[in-house]
Protein backbone atom coordinates (compact mmCIF):
# COMPACT_ATOMS: atom_id res chain seq x y z
CA UNK A 1 0.00 0.00 0.00
CA UNK A 2 1.71 3.37 -0.81
CA UNK A 3 2.53 5.29 1.99
CA UNK A 4 0.46 8.37 1.28
CA UNK A 5 -2.72 6.42 1.42
CA UNK A 6 -1.69 4.83 4.46
CA UNK A 7 -1.37 7.50 6.40
CA UNK A 8 -4.52 8.62 5.44
CA UNK A 9 -6.53 6.12 6.47
CA UNK A 10 -4.60 6.34 10.04
CA UNK A 11 -5.16 9.69 10.20
CA UNK A 12 -8.77 9.04 9.21
CA UNK A 13 -9.48 5.89 12.01
CA UNK A 14 -8.08 8.14 14.46
CA UNK A 15 -10.85 11.07 13.18
CA UNK A 16 -13.22 8.51 13.58
CA UNK A 17 -12.05 7.73 16.96
CA UNK A 18 -11.93 10.88 18.23
CA UNK A 19 -15.67 12.08 16.98
CA UNK A 20 -17.39 9.05 18.48
CA UNK A 21 -19.46 10.03 21.63
CA UNK A 22 -18.00 9.86 25.26
CA UNK A 23 -18.98 6.77 27.13
CA UNK A 24 -19.84 8.39 30.47
CA UNK A 25 -22.20 6.43 32.82
CA UNK A 26 -25.93 7.88 33.44
CA UNK A 27 -26.79 10.31 35.73
CA UNK A 28 -28.50 9.33 38.79
CA UNK A 29 -30.31 11.46 41.30
CA UNK A 30 -29.40 10.83 45.32
CA UNK A 31 -32.12 9.86 47.40
CA UNK A 32 -30.61 12.72 49.94
CA UNK A 33 -29.82 16.34 48.75
CA UNK A 34 -26.61 17.30 49.57
CA UNK A 35 -26.95 20.50 50.84
CA UNK A 36 -28.74 21.90 53.69
CA UNK A 37 -31.97 23.59 53.93
CA UNK A 38 -33.61 24.88 56.06
CA UNK A 39 -37.21 23.05 57.92
CA UNK A 40 -39.30 23.36 60.76
CA UNK A 41 -37.35 19.90 62.07
CA UNK A 42 -33.71 20.66 60.83
CA UNK A 43 -32.64 24.27 61.81
CA UNK A 44 -29.99 26.08 64.08
CA UNK A 45 -32.52 26.41 66.36
CA UNK A 46 -33.14 22.74 66.72
CA UNK A 47 -32.63 21.59 70.19
CA UNK A 48 -29.76 19.69 70.71
CA UNK A 49 -27.74 19.59 73.83
CA UNK A 50 -25.32 15.74 74.00
CA UNK A 51 -26.73 13.81 77.37
CA UNK A 52 -24.79 14.03 80.12
CA UNK A 53 -23.91 10.30 79.70
CA UNK A 54 -23.28 11.13 76.28
CA UNK A 55 -20.81 14.27 76.98
CA UNK A 56 -18.84 11.47 79.07
CA UNK A 57 -18.52 9.36 75.98
CA UNK A 58 -17.42 11.96 73.91
CA UNK A 59 -14.90 13.11 76.02
CA UNK A 60 -13.42 9.51 75.87
CA UNK A 61 -13.19 9.56 72.41
CA UNK A 62 -11.62 12.79 72.66
CA UNK A 63 -9.03 11.32 75.05
CA UNK A 64 -7.85 8.93 72.48
CA UNK A 65 -6.63 10.96 69.85
CA UNK A 66 -3.15 12.80 71.11
CA UNK A 67 -2.78 16.38 71.41
CA UNK A 68 -3.09 18.80 68.29
CA UNK A 69 -5.32 16.12 66.74
CA UNK A 70 -8.39 15.65 68.94
CA UNK A 71 -10.33 17.05 65.65
CA UNK A 72 -10.10 13.34 64.25
CA UNK A 73 -12.87 13.12 66.59
CA UNK A 74 -15.38 14.29 64.78
CA UNK A 75 -16.91 11.55 62.92
CA UNK A 76 -17.30 9.22 66.49
CA UNK A 77 -18.78 12.32 67.57
CA UNK A 78 -21.24 13.04 64.93
CA UNK A 79 -22.28 9.18 65.00
CA UNK A 80 -23.02 9.94 68.37
CA UNK A 81 -25.35 12.67 67.88
CA UNK A 82 -27.12 10.66 65.24
CA UNK A 83 -27.81 7.94 67.90
CA UNK A 84 -28.38 10.15 70.36
CA UNK A 85 -31.52 11.87 68.06
CA UNK A 86 -32.48 9.03 66.57
CA UNK A 87 -30.80 8.01 63.33
CA UNK A 88 -30.67 11.50 62.08
CA UNK A 89 -28.40 14.74 62.62
CA UNK A 90 -29.67 17.91 62.72
CA UNK A 91 -27.17 21.01 61.91
CA UNK A 92 -27.87 22.08 65.46
CA UNK A 93 -26.15 18.35 66.45
CA UNK A 94 -23.20 19.29 63.80
CA UNK A 95 -22.65 22.79 65.58
CA UNK A 96 -22.76 20.93 68.99
CA UNK A 97 -20.03 18.77 67.67
CA UNK A 98 -18.23 21.94 66.15
CA UNK A 99 -18.10 23.50 69.58
CA UNK A 100 -16.85 20.60 70.96
CA UNK A 101 -14.06 20.17 69.03
CA UNK A 102 -13.42 23.40 68.24
CA UNK A 103 -13.47 23.31 64.36
CA UNK A 104 -15.38 25.86 62.49
CA UNK A 105 -18.53 24.79 61.50
CA UNK A 106 -17.59 24.31 57.99
CA UNK A 107 -15.45 21.42 58.68
CA UNK A 108 -18.07 19.14 60.35
CA UNK A 109 -20.67 20.18 57.44
CA UNK A 110 -17.53 18.66 55.09
CA UNK A 111 -17.52 15.49 57.04
CA UNK A 112 -21.25 15.14 56.98
CA UNK A 113 -21.91 15.33 54.27
CA UNK A 114 -19.41 13.30 52.39
CA UNK A 115 -19.97 10.50 54.64
CA UNK A 116 -23.46 8.71 53.55
CA UNK A 117 -23.82 6.65 57.33
CA UNK A 118 -24.70 10.62 58.38
CA UNK A 119 -28.59 10.86 57.53
CA UNK A 120 -29.04 14.93 57.13
CA UNK A 121 -32.67 14.66 57.62
CA UNK A 122 -34.99 12.78 60.11
CA UNK A 123 -35.90 9.22 59.11
CA UNK A 124 -37.67 6.69 60.49
CA UNK A 125 -37.03 4.27 63.40
CA UNK A 126 -35.65 1.22 60.58
CA UNK A 127 -33.41 2.99 57.88
CA UNK A 128 -33.40 -0.18 55.71
CA UNK A 129 -30.26 0.66 53.08
CA UNK A 130 -30.78 -2.09 49.97
CA UNK A 131 -27.49 -2.62 48.20
CA UNK A 132 -27.79 -2.40 44.72
CA UNK A 133 -24.37 -2.27 42.81
CA UNK A 134 -23.70 -4.89 40.67
CA UNK A 135 -22.99 -7.93 43.25
CA UNK A 136 -25.99 -7.58 44.22
CA UNK A 137 -27.90 -6.65 41.87
CA UNK A 138 -26.93 -9.65 40.07
CA UNK A 139 -28.47 -12.02 42.76
CA UNK A 140 -31.42 -10.13 42.80
CA UNK A 141 -31.20 -6.83 45.02
CA UNK A 142 -34.03 -5.85 42.29
CA UNK A 143 -36.12 -8.58 43.46
CA UNK A 144 -35.25 -7.27 47.46
CA UNK A 145 -36.13 -3.61 46.38
CA UNK A 146 -39.47 -4.56 44.71
CA UNK A 147 -40.57 -6.36 47.77
CA UNK A 148 -39.79 -3.91 50.09
CA UNK A 149 -41.65 -1.43 47.91
CA UNK A 150 -44.69 -3.64 48.02
CA UNK A 151 -44.61 -4.44 51.50
CA UNK A 152 -44.28 -0.90 52.95
CA UNK A 153 -45.64 1.17 50.16
CA UNK A 154 -42.38 3.66 49.57
CA UNK A 155 -39.50 4.05 47.22
CA UNK A 156 -35.91 4.81 47.90
CA UNK A 157 -35.74 8.77 49.76
CA UNK A 158 -39.13 7.68 50.96
CA UNK A 159 -40.71 6.63 54.47
CA UNK A 160 -43.92 4.77 56.01
CA UNK A 161 -46.22 7.36 57.32
CA UNK A 162 -46.15 5.58 60.80
CA UNK A 163 -42.54 6.94 60.62
CA UNK A 164 -41.46 2.87 61.31
CA UNK A 165 -39.37 2.71 58.22
CA UNK A 166 -37.54 4.99 55.34
CA UNK A 167 -35.60 3.17 52.17
CA UNK A 168 -32.92 4.13 51.19
CA UNK A 169 -30.84 2.41 47.57
CA UNK A 170 -27.34 2.63 48.50
CA UNK A 171 -24.25 1.08 46.97
CA UNK A 172 -21.79 -1.51 47.70
CA UNK A 173 -21.73 -2.07 51.70
CA UNK A 174 -18.76 -4.53 51.40
CA UNK A 175 -20.69 -7.56 51.98
CA UNK A 176 -21.01 -8.56 48.28
CA UNK A 177 -19.89 -12.11 49.25
CA UNK A 178 -23.04 -12.62 51.24
CA UNK A 179 -25.35 -10.83 48.13
CA UNK A 180 -27.93 -9.67 48.12
CA UNK A 181 -27.83 -7.79 51.38
CA UNK A 182 -29.31 -5.11 53.39
CA UNK A 183 -28.52 -2.91 55.97
CA UNK A 184 -31.07 -2.11 58.79
CA UNK A 185 -29.90 0.42 61.28
CA UNK A 186 -26.12 -1.15 62.18
CA UNK A 187 -27.69 -5.05 61.17
CA UNK A 188 -26.66 -6.51 57.95
CA UNK A 189 -29.10 -8.91 56.23
CA UNK A 190 -27.71 -11.02 53.97
CA UNK A 191 -27.83 -14.12 51.71
CA UNK A 192 -31.94 -12.44 50.60
CA UNK A 193 -34.96 -14.31 49.26
CA UNK A 194 -37.72 -12.59 48.82
CA UNK A 195 -39.40 -14.75 51.93
CA UNK A 196 -36.61 -13.87 53.71
CA UNK A 197 -36.98 -9.97 53.09
CA UNK A 198 -40.56 -10.46 53.98
CA UNK A 199 -40.06 -11.92 56.92
CA UNK A 200 -37.52 -9.52 58.50
CA UNK A 201 -39.89 -6.83 57.29
CA UNK A 202 -43.02 -8.67 59.41
CA UNK A 203 -40.31 -8.79 62.57
CA UNK A 204 -39.71 -5.40 62.71
CA UNK A 205 -43.09 -3.98 62.19
CA UNK A 206 -43.95 -6.71 64.85
CA UNK A 207 -41.07 -4.85 66.97
CA UNK A 208 -39.04 -7.80 67.18
CA UNK A 209 -35.26 -7.96 66.00
CA UNK A 210 -34.53 -10.25 63.76
CA UNK A 211 -31.34 -12.39 63.49
CA UNK A 212 -28.60 -10.63 61.63
CA UNK A 213 -26.20 -12.12 59.52
CA UNK A 214 -26.52 -14.80 56.12
CA UNK A 215 -30.01 -16.11 56.18
CA UNK A 216 -28.88 -18.79 54.04
CA UNK A 217 -27.82 -20.89 56.45
CA UNK A 218 -23.70 -19.93 56.30
CA UNK A 219 -21.92 -19.15 59.29
CA UNK A 220 -20.60 -16.05 57.56
CA UNK A 221 -18.75 -15.51 54.38
CA UNK A 222 -17.83 -19.29 53.40
CA UNK A 223 -18.53 -20.99 50.27
CA UNK A 224 -22.23 -22.00 50.06
CA UNK A 225 -21.26 -25.53 49.05
CA UNK A 226 -19.28 -25.87 52.98
CA UNK A 227 -15.73 -24.94 53.00
CA UNK A 228 -12.89 -26.14 51.44
CA UNK A 229 -9.74 -24.94 53.41
CA UNK A 230 -9.30 -24.32 56.88
CA UNK A 231 -11.76 -27.13 57.96
CA UNK A 232 -10.12 -28.28 61.35
CA UNK A 233 -9.77 -26.32 64.18
CA UNK A 234 -6.18 -24.14 64.52
CA UNK A 235 -3.62 -26.39 65.29
CA UNK A 236 -2.29 -23.48 68.03
CA UNK A 237 1.58 -21.76 68.39
CA UNK A 238 4.52 -24.31 68.06
CA UNK A 239 2.77 -26.20 65.40
CA UNK A 240 5.54 -27.83 62.77
CA UNK A 241 8.43 -26.56 64.93
CA UNK A 242 11.13 -29.33 65.01
CA UNK A 243 12.14 -30.57 68.23
CA UNK A 244 15.65 -31.17 67.17
CA UNK A 245 16.75 -27.69 66.61
S1 LIG B 1 -22.31 -5.21 46.02
FE1 LIG B 1 -23.78 -5.34 47.59
S2 LIG B 1 -22.52 -5.45 49.34
FE2 LIG B 1 -21.09 -5.21 47.75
Amino acid sequence: MDLCLLTARVLNAVHVQSVRSIHRSAAVCSDNLFVHRDSPSNNVETPFEFTSENLKRAEAIISIYPDGHKKAAVIPLLDLAQRQVGNWLPISAMHAVAKILNMPRMRVYEVATFYTMFMRNPVGKYHIQVCTTTPCWLRGSDDVLATIHKKLGIKPGESTEDGLFTLSEVECLGACVNAPMIQVNDDYYEDLEIHDTEEILDSLAAGKQPKAGPRSGRFAAEPAGGLTSLTAPPPGPGFGVRDDL
